[in-house]
Parts: structure tokens; C-alpha cells; sequence
């Protein structure tokens, strides 16, 4: 399966689905789950510091035959880490695990009010020196995006957040598109909320795909990377083959209708 890829404003080609890894702690598991996911074709792969696995996933991508440019690894900077005194020892810490010396895509994880600033200046510093090959953002919304534009010197080339059928984000999505932001969805499977929903159970029909491959396809179709995860080999093969399809203008109306600001996780609006 090769998955088609999409250029960041900054030059580099970003692979457009990679495989989250959230709440994949357990060494073995992530080993194995990583090494099904390259079998299948995925290159792109989404950790956290938080995530406490970047070690066995650095593990898992050296010891493959797969050459690390063909590879895009994204990993963030956690909260407590934000602080101009942590944030490069942090980063240090996580390319080790890593086993890499640099990584694709760094983001901040979240708009922490203050320090967020301070810590893109040292994004920055991180991006000339070569050790990201692009920087970004992780749940911002237009109105952080608005501020960090306004004074950065480094635009951010992507900004990861939580973006499926039932949380459809147009305007964001929008903004991100004339700023040149490419967006990434995480939970793009609403964490497995509504996979028997019966417009998806119609659609899925429809192109003899699974529900969860309509959720991943109109991602796809609104120009956001969708990251989902999963640890099931039958899952991880299925959430990557989304690329012999699209879904026509009356399969999107259809889908339009799903949207109900439904979130799975946090909603950052209410940070200043
Ligand atoms: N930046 C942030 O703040 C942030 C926040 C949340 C997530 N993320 C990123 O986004 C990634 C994905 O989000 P997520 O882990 O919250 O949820 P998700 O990908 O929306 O859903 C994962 C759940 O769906 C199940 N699943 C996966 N594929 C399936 C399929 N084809 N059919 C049925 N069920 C399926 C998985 O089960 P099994 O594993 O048992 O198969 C798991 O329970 C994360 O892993 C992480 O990398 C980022």
C-alpha cells in the first residue's frame, strides 16, 4: 500500500495517514503493533513525549530494514516541559529515545497559556537547527493560531487536533487551509464512538468498506492527515487502505449531517 503524501508549507512531503500511538505503553505490544503497521505500508508515525512509548517506537523503526528517510516521525513537547529551560534538554531526551537525530514534525502539544510563546521561540531555534525538519502546533484554535502568526518567525506547518464526522471543525479547517496550516485529525475514529452509526453503516455499503474507512476517507477528503490507532493487525491494515475510494458530493452532504461538536477529549477554546 503506498500512501499518497502532501506537501507542508515548508518543502517536506508529509504521509497523508499515520498510525497514532497514544495509550500504547506496553513495550511488546508497541514493538509488535509499529512492526504491523510497516508491514502494511504506514511511515507515519505519531508519538508524545506524554505518550511515554518513544523509546519502543524508536526501537521498532531501527531495528526495520526501513531506510529512516522514507520514515516521518512527529513527536511533542509535554506541558511541564514548555519552560525555555526544559524544552531543548526534553527534545535531547526524546531524540535519544528516538534513536534518531532528527525528527519530521515537532508540535507543542497544547496552547499553554503564557509559556507557548517562549517555547515556539525555542521551536524555532530547534527548526534552524536542523533537528525538525518542520514545527507545529497541537489543539489550537484559529484564535491561538491568530496570535502565534502574528509575531513567529517560523509559521507553524501543521496543527494537530481533534477533527472526525461528529466534531467536523469547518472553520477551522478553513482558516488552516488559506494560512497554509496543514491539519492533522487525531481521534480521527472518535476514539470508536459511533462506528455502527447508520449513515456510516450506509456509506460503508455503499463502497464495501467498513465504517471506520468512511470516518478515515472524509478526513481524506477535507485535506486533514488522519492519525488513527490501533494495537488489532486486522484494524491497522484496514485503517491504512482508504486510498481506492473517494466519496462522491452526496456521500459528503450525508456525512455533513453527522456533525455535532462531539468531542471525545478536552476543548481548548476557553484557554487565553
Ligand atoms: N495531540 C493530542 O492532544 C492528541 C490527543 C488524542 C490523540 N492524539 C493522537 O491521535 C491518535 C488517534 O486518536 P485516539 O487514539 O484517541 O483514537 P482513534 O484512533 O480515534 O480510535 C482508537 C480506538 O478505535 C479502535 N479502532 C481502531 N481502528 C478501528 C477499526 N478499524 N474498527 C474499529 N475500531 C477501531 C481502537 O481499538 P484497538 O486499538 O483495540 O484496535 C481504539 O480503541 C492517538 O493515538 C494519538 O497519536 C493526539
Amino acid at each position: 500500500m503506498t500512501v499518497p503524501k502532501t506537501k507542508l508549507s515548508n518543502g517536506p512531503y508529509i504521509p497523508q495517514v499515520g498510525l497514532g500511538t497514544w495509550q500504547i505503553k506496553d513495550k511488546s505490544e508497541c514493538l509488535q503493533t509499529v512492526r504491523t503497521a510497516l508491514e502494511n505500508g504506514y511511515r507515519h508515525f505519531d508519538t508524545a513525549q506524554i505518550y511515554d512509548n518513544e523509546q519502543y517506537i524508536g526501537e521498532a523503526l531501527k531495528t526495520s530494514e526501513i531506510n529512516r528517510n522514507d520514515l516521518f516521525i512527529t513527536t511533542k513537547i509535554w506541558l511541564l516541559n514548555f519552560l525555555s529551560t526544559r524544552l531543548l534538554s526534553s527534545f535531547e531526551k526524546s531524540l535519544n529515545k528516538l534513536q534518531t537525530d532528527h525528527v519530521d514534525l515537532l508540535l507543542l502539544h497544547f496552547p499553554v497559556p503564557k509559556l507557548r510563546h517562549s517555547a515556539w521561540k525555542k521551536m524555532e531555534e530547534i527548526a534552524d537547527s536542523g533537528r525538525a525538519n518542520s514545527i507545529g502546533v497541537s489543539n489550537y484554535t484559529i484564535r491561538h493560531l491568530e496570535r502565534l502568526l502574528k509575531d513567529c518567525r517560523i509559521r507553524p506547518a501543521v496543527n494537530q487536533v481533534e477533527l472526525h464526522v461528529f466534531l467536523q471543525q469547518p472553520e477551522l479547517l478553513k482558516y488552516c487551509e488559506v494560512e497554509g496550516i496543514a491539519v492533522e485529525a487525531y481521534s480521527p475514529l472518535a476514539h470508536g464512538y459511533g462506528l455502527t452509526n447508520p449513515v456510516l453503516a450506509k456509506l460503508a455499503k455503499k463502497h464495501s468498506k467498513s465504517t471506520a474507512q468512511i470516518m478515515l476517507r472524509w478526513c481524506v477528503e477535507v485535506g486533514a492527515i488522519p492519525l488513527p490507532k490501533s494495537t488489532t493487525a486486522s484494524r491497522i491494515a484496514e485503517n491504512i487502505d482508504i486510498f481506492d475510494f473517494t466519496l462522491d458530493e452526496s456521500d459528503l452532504i450525508a456525512l455533513r449531517g453527522l456533525n455535532a461538536n462531539h468531542r471525545t477529549s478536552w476543548d481548548p477554546t476557553p484557554i487565553p
